[in-house]
This record gives C-alpha cells, structure tokens and sequence, in this order.
C-alpha cells in the first residue's frame, strides 16, 4: 500500500471538541443550548442506528436533542404537522427528517416544509440554490465533511481536476458544487457516463457515491490522486465502499477507508450545522475557524 489513510475519525472528533467548545460559549450568551430535532418514521435498522447514534453525539456537544420516532404508517399530514411545530418551536434551530421515509410519504414535500433556515441537512431547494449561486445557506453534511478531508490533504483545491461519480442531490450534485466553488475542474460522472475509466485517469480528486461495492478499480486512477469513497455497502463480507480499497491504495496518493472515512465526519458536520444555525437565530457571533 502507497496510499496515505485519511482518518475522519480523528478528524471529525477534533471538529467536535471545537463545535462543542464554541456551544459552550453560546449556550452562556444566548441562555439555551443549541436544539436539533431528528424525527424518525419506522423502524428501518440503519436509519435507526444513525438516528441514535446523532443523538448521543448531539448531546456529547452539550445541545439539546429531541426525537421523534413515528409509526410507519404515519400519514403524511400527521408528519407535515410535526414539522410545522418544530418550525415554529423558537428553541428549535434545527430540524432533521431521517430518510429514506415510507412509500407512503412524498419526501420532498416533507423536506420542502422545513423552514429553510432550519434546513441543517441542506436538502430544501432553497438551500441547494444558494449553493449554486454563492450564497450563505446549509451545505449538506456529507459532501461538506469530504471537502474538510480533502482541504485537510491537498490545502488550496485551486485548478486541481475532480471527477465526482454519482449524481444525488444529497451527495454528488451539492459535492460538485462546493468543488466549483474551490475553483476544481468538476466532472460529474453517474451511472450513463460511457467510459469512466477515461475521466478518471486525469482526477487529481476522486469522489465516490454511487452506491455500488467496489466499482472504481485502482488501475483506473491517477497516480497520487486523493480519493474520498462515500460508498457504505453492506456485503457478505462486511462493509466496502463504492471504491476496490485494496486495488486503489497501490495507486492512489491518499484514501479514506470504510468504515472509518467518511461517515464520522457526516454527523459531526451535522452538529456544526446545527451550531451556525443557532448563531445565527440568535445574532451570537461563533468561531469554527480553526475546524
Ligand atoms: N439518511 C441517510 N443519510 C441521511 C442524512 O444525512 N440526512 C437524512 N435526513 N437522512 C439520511
């Protein structure tokens, strides 16, 4: 292995000592921590496992967590309800709704009901067009963890060539335009792309997120590229991401893993998120500078 591994362990535990530590200060000024409510509809096992796991770490930031767990047969109106409230709730600086959700609900009409500024998973419309257009807005927390991993190896991302493989608008699609915005040439590659393997050849940076174990094979890469793989598959062997791990370390300049890349830094950013929505309710000036 020539590879670097780039550890968003250690990375997201020192962005949450610095998250928490700018809570601190808040919660003095403002006279209430921070809130984030995280509603779950039904029981699916990931979700529930990433529902509990946002809420210890919420709570580890010193802010206030509130849960919501519904039924699965929850009708959209009762769900469209509780989001309602939680807008209106002023201690409420942020509002999460696990997806995916039921076959039942229209989950862009529930994200869309969320105010906006409350939006700290960056899903609403009107926080993807102030993404495209430079504005100050929530940038969802997966592809804002991976741009703090690759400005953590690579500094300045100014000119370098980027292939992001995956088009979601949870990932790819917002992960695209935080690169343009680092002045990255952005290719966007998806399931359609004819020859992956040509555009990766010239990537300086590769992001992975499609969902497919094990896709991106070492030999396709750029010698020395950096590649964050956003992949979380679960196989009869355990988790993989969407990048053949063993085959890329021998070729590329640095790596996340899986688990262990990625996925720490996706609720630490949440928690970051959370923290600036709460500053910024309450007119309290915060320092992430350093994070
Ligand atoms: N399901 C998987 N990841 C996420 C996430 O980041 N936010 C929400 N709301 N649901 C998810």
């Amino acid at each position: 292995m020539t590879a670097a591994l780039i550890d968003g362990r250690a990375r997201a535990a020192s962005l949450r000592a610095a998250v928490a530590d700018q809570v601190a200060g808040f919660t003095a000024r403002a006279g209430r921590a921070p809130g984030l409510a995280v509603v779950l509809v039904g029981e699916d096992p990931a979700s529930s496992v990433y529902v509990r796991a946002k809420g210890k770490a919420t709570a580890e930031a010193g802010m206030r967590g509130l849960e919501h767990r519904l039924p699965a047969d929850t009708p959209e109106a009762d769900l469209l309800a509780l989001v309602d409230r939680l807008n209106a709730d002023p201690s409420v600086d942020g509002i999460l709704v696990q997806l995916p959700l039921p076959p039942h609900i229209d989950a862009s009409r529930v994200t869309t009901r969320i105010d906006p500024d409350k939006d700290v998973d960056g899903f609403h419309p009107v926080n993807a067009g102030r993404l495209a257009t430079g504005l100050p807005g929530f940038v969802p927390c997966t592809p804002l963890g991976c741009l703090m991993l690759l400005r953590g190896v690579r500094g300045h991302l100014s000119g370098l060539e980027a292939v992001v493989v995956g088009r979601s608008s949870i990932v790819g699609k917002p992960m695209a335009q935080l690169l343009i915005a680092e002045s990255c040439t952005v290719t966007v590659a998806h399931s359609r792309t004819r020859d992956l393997a040509d555009h990766l050849r010239r990537a300086d940076i590769v992001v992975a997120a499609v969902g497919r174990p094990n896709m991106i094979r070492g030999e396709w890469l750029k010698p020395g590229a950096t590649v964050i793989d956003v992949g979380i598959n679960r196989t009869g062997t355990g988790l993989v991401g969407d990048v053949d791990f063993a085959s890329a370390a021998q070729v590329a300049g640095a790596i996340t893993p899986v688990p262990g890349g990625v996925g720490p830094m996706t609720i630490a950013c949440l928690l970051r998120n959370t923290l600036m929505s709460a500053a910024r309710r309450e007119g309290v000036a915060i320092d992430l500078s350093l994070s």
